[in-house]
């Protein structure tokens, strides 16, 4: 369990202000989503709150000690997995972390079998055991991104951090992926900050939002709070049309924004 904070970020790409005084904290286990149209800072923020990139200035820290590279407890989930295709969904999530010893280790299946142990419980959790001799190249964009997260999960991070994990997936496997996030997430009590662009997967998944405006926070809050003028705020006069995805499974609560 952990808390982690976002202290007065500033981040700057020569004359460009990626970040402009981001602050806000995420208690222990709490599922929030932050939202932007690109360009808004949202990757430069969690790659930031990873160590992967040091802010300009402020600070963000994990139960009150600075963070100033990538660590262990903290897990992040890209767009883009890197999902070896040749390798099994089990191989994949089994190399758990990034670290080319470990990569090395999984090849030659060098792993403890409490790490095999592990890298089964969270193909599990993504509802993948029965697929995990599968191919990864035979999966679909939607399974792969869930190998994704069990690869992440086998890591047993504290927190969890997710850059537009659903960019690249139909709205159907979207909805699948974020469901298995928030439901890793709440089995294991994970702090989770995950990026999105779509509005209505934000709304539907979501208990606390931070809006990103131009690098600058414009709203942080809860679902009762986020209304119409927040995502106004948010979005400003971009057209959001397209952000409201038709939503494959035609649940009633999906139709989110009523005017
Ligand atoms: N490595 C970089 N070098 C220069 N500018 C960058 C870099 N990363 C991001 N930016 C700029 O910072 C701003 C925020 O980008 P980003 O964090 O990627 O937003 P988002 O993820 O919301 O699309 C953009 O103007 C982007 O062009
Ligand atoms: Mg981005």
């Amino acid at each position: 369990m952990s808390n982690i904070s976002v202290e007065g970020v500033t981040k700057e790409f020569g004359d460009t202000v990626a970040l402009r005084d981001v602050s806000f904290t995420v208690p222990d286990g709490e599922f929030v989503i932050v939202l932007g149209v690109s360009g808004s800072g949202k990757s430069t923020l969690l790659r930031c709150m990873n160590g992967l990139t040091s802010p300009t200035d402020g600070e963000i820290r994990v139960d009150g000690t600075p963070v100033d590279s990538p660590r262990k407890d903290i897990a992040m989930i890209f767009q883009q997995h890197n999902i070896i295709g040749q390798m099994s969904a089990y191989s994949n999530a089994l190399t758990g972390s990034l670290s080319r010893t470990d990569f090395l280790r999984s090849v030659f299946q060098l792993q403890s079998d409490e790490e095999k142990h592990r890298a089964l419980e969270a193909l599990d959790t993504v509802g993948l055991l029965g697929e995990s001799q599968k191919r990864a190249r035979q999966m679909s964009g939607g399974q792969q991104q869930r190998v994704g997260i069990a690869r992440a999960l086998v890591q047993q991070p504290n927190i969890l951090l997710a850059d537009e994990p659903v960019a690249s997936l139909d709205p159907g496997s979207s909805q699948q992926v974020m469901r298995y996030l928030r439901q890793a997430a709440a089995e294991r009590g994970l702090t989770t900050v995950i990026s999105l662009h779509q509005v209505n997967l934000a709304r539907k998944f979501g208990e606390r939002f931070i809006g990103l405006r131009d690098g600058e926070l414009v709203f942080d809050g809860y679902r009762d709070e986020f209304t119409m003028d927040v995502i106004d705020r948010i979005y400003g006069d971009i057209d959001t049309e397209g952000m409201f995805e038709a939503d494959s499974d035609g649940d009633a609560d999906e139709q989110v924004v009523s005017e």
